[in-house]
């Protein structure tokens, strides 16, 4: 059996990592030889946010890189497609794999199924009911294609089959991002957070300065919805300088996106003079692991962190007004709360939250396990 797996983004090479773990320990354990072929599109491609987790997580170099670069959304999905094809022609895989909701996931999806390849999408079901979010629509479109689909939890396996997906095509297999924490867990936790901290600053900051474990917050933020405009990344702005900065340190580690945006409204300057806001490069997975172990509170837009705090035990405060992951809200036992990008709402969110104490449950199967799992579903797929 051949599986081409496309990846694209960052959180992508943290959901593959283990898939590809898990077909070298099948092959090992079953005496077979499943090919897998993995294809990088190169949407994500400076050091910081692709190398480094390659390296970092022992992901074996990509057999293929199709080197789309940045663009618009039609523009990074149309030239992977084009390359893509080219590949999927010459390999002639069984299966392509896709993972999670970028650009990569929709082009990989659609290229597939127009040559008539079986489709299999990790982190299936997933919805925010919110068709302005670029992932939604991946989401949408991946799930409608795929023959099958792996979700992470129950509540994806209802939308799925609310949608007329059949019984057969779904399987319910956990989170693969949580085999990763698992298994880079306690390298995380060997790591010093003065010299992460040292190590990714993005300003010059006094060597005397001691960086203290307890009470930071941890924030970060790269969605359209939230950089894209001054109305709405202003007031944030002020409520991190005026609210969070006031109580405790505050590490940012800047995506791209949010980098461009800030210095084009002349913001970048004033979190630079901020004294306890600290601005970092893109951590690497085992520096952003410790981070989010230590802080105090988390800020965040990323879908993933929502997931990873679930499992570490950090207060989450979700920067959007919704969620295709409502496992991992405080009503489902998560660590999160959705407080969108209102700063009132922000703020009492804030407080309530650092007033409280509260272990959060692990949903069902996220136990490290899932991408075994994956493995197997596909194996004993049956058309
Ligand atoms: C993408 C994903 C998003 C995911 C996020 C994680 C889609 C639709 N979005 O959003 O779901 O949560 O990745 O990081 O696929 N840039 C660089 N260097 C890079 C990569 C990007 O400078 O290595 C710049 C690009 O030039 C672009 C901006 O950052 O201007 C945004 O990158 P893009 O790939 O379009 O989407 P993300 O916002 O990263």
């Amino acid at each position: 059996m051949k599986i081409i797996s496309v990846v694209g983004a960052r959180p992508n090479f943290i959901k593959i990592a283990p898939f590809i773990r898990a077909i070298e320990a099948f092959n090992l354990e079953n005496n077979s030889k499943i090919e897998h072929v993995l294809a990088h599109t190169g949407q994500h491609y400076d050091k910081n946010m692709s190398d480094k987790f390659f390296k970092e997580l022992s992901i074996p170099m990509p057999d293929v890189n199709l080197g789309v670069g940045s663009g618009s959304h039609a523009e990074q999905v149309g030239h992977t497609m084009i390359k893509l094809e080219k590949l999927l022609v010459k390999e002639n895989p069984n299966w392509i794999v896709v993972v999670g909701d970028v650009n990569a996931t929709l082009a990989g999806s659609v290229t597939a199924k127009k040559l008539n390849i079986k489709c299999c999408h990790i982190e299936a079901g997933l919805r925010s009911k919110d068709i302005r979010m670029p992932e939604e629509i991946n989401r949408l479109v991946t799930d409608r294609l795929s023959d099958l689909l792996l979700t992470p939890d129950r509540i994806s396996v209802e939308n799925l089959k609310s949608e007329g997906v059949k019984d057969h095509q779904i399987r319910f297999v956990g989170n693969i991002m949580i085999d990763t924490l698992e298994a880079n867990r306690s390298k995380a936790e060997s790591l010093d957070i003065n010299r992460i901290i040292y190590d990714n600053l993005i300003e010059e900051v006094n060597d005397n300065v001691e960086f203290h474990e307890e009470d930071f917050a941890l924030m970060t933020m790269h969605r359209p919805s939230n950089v894209d405009e001054i109305e709405i990344l202003a007031p944030i702005i002020d409520f991190l300088i005026n609210e969070v900065c006031l109580r405790m340190n505050l590490f940012w580690p800047v995506h791209p996106r949010t980098m461009k945006q800030l210095k084009r409204f002349n913001l970048f300057e004033k979190l630079l003079n901020e004294e306890r806001m600290f601005l970092l490069k893109p951590l690497g997975y085992h520096e952003m692991m410790r981070m989010n172990m230590l802080a105090k509170i988390m800020l965040t837009d990323s879908g993933g962190l929502q997931e990873e705090c679930t499992v570490l035990g950090t207060p989450c405060l979700t920067l959007r007004w919704n969620t295709e992951r409502p496992v991992t809200l405080k009503e489902h036992g998560g660590a999160s709360v959705l407080v969108g990008n209102d700063v009132a709402k922000i703020m009492k969110e804030f407080s309530e939250t650092l007033a409280e104490s509260r272990i959060p449950k692990r949903p069902e199967l996220w136990d490290g396990n899932t991408a075994r799992r994956c493995v197997e579903e596909i194996v004993n797929f049956l058309v």
